[in-house]
């Protein structure tokens, strides 16, 4: 009776950081990302006599979680529900575990009641629990754009364009903000905010076209615009959210130094200090040695284009 669904958590070059107010989690702004396999989160759902939640072993109270099941069940006969789940990389230090965590949740439950949802319903559903989990759902290049009909879409398919993607960890304490909060932090009183919001539409669209064409060096400069906007954006709150660490400077320094050396790659940041380095297979052999070596960079994890949340029939 168990059912099983895996998810990657998937990395937004184009990012998104910030809600529309009164709505239910709803992204203020489109974004586009990568699915990343090398990372991996399985949950596993059963009916159970009260809804539980072990999150990597250990029996946890998850508000996210408790809303999350309360509305789907005011939509859908779902019965008390045991949920287990476990990722293979740090927990909530901006690696997006949510997005992977809520895209394997409601894909496995959607198979294990029978809730029947469409895939624009899956989607929603996703992004009710986490912002960006909707992305998590599809493989390769994702755009998520919640004004659009569908709201998520595969762009590129990880066979059409297989780029790395290397993290540099540089720690794996917990985010001491949530983004939830950060997020609405930056809405309230960041005084770029608005332009932010107003700038992300245009950034997409360029991303679009920069994937549609496979050209890297325009997807590298708008990405990076991006994530240093979004970054603005967060230092410029108040308080203000400084997610970086000293680690995480020395290895833009080293991703910016390689690339003017002539290497594929660029990086990307989002509310942790993580750095994440994209890059073409020709160039990761030289990305992973020199991210490795970035001191405060104690781990450093490879990972590739990846797909969509699916069940595991083999678990
Ligand atoms: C910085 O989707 O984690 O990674 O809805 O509060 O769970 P919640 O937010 P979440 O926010 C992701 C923010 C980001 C940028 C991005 O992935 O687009």
């Amino acid at each position: 009776m168990t059912t099983t669904a895996v998810a990657h958590p998937n990395i937004a070059l184009v990012k998104y950081w910030g809600k529309s107010p009164d709505t239910d989690n709803r992204p203020a702004s489109p974004s586009l990302s990568i699915t990343v396999a090398g990372l991996k989160t399985t949950t596993s759902v059963e009916p159970a006599v009260r809804d539980t939640v072990k999150l990597n072993g250990e029996l946890t109270r998850d508000q996210k979680i408790e809303r999350f099941l309360e509305d789907l069940r005011a939509r859908h006969p779902l019965p008390p529900v045991a949920i287990e789940s476990r990722n293979d990389f740090p927990t909530g230090a901006g690696l997006a575990s949510s997005a992977a965590g809520f895209a394997a949740l409601i894909t496995a439950l959607d198979t294990a009641f029978e809730l029947d949802l469409s895939d624009d319903e899956r989607a929603d559903w996703a992004r009710r629990g986490s912002g960006s989990a909707a992305r998590s759902l599809l493989s390769g290049f994702v755009a998520f754009d919640p004004e659009a009909d569908p709201m998520i879409e595969t762009i590129a398919t990880p066979d059409d364009w297989p780029l790395d993607v290397i993290v540099g960890v540089t720690t794996t304490d917990k985010k001491s903000v949530s983004s939830t909060e950060g997020m609405e932090r930056s809405r309230m009183t960041s005084p770029f905010y608005r332009e932010w919001i107003d700038a992300n539409r245009g950034d997409f669209d360029t991303a679009r076209r920069a994937v549609d064409e496979q050209d890297f060096d325009a997807l590298a400069r708008v990405a990076e615009a991006s994530c240093l906007k979004m970054h603005a954006v967060m230092l410029t709150s108040a308080p203000a959210l400084v997610y970086w660490n000293a680690a995480t400077v020395a290895a833009i320094h080293t991703i910016r130094a390689l690339a003017e050396r002539g290497e594929s790659v660029f990086f990307t940041i989002d509310a942790g200090p993580q750095v994440k380095a994209i890059c073409t297979r020709w160039s990761a052999p030289a990305v992973r040695r020199a991210l490795a070596e970035v001191p405060g960079v104690h781990s450093v994890i490879d990972g590739r284009l990846g797909l969509g949340a699916r069940v595991d029939r083999d678990a």
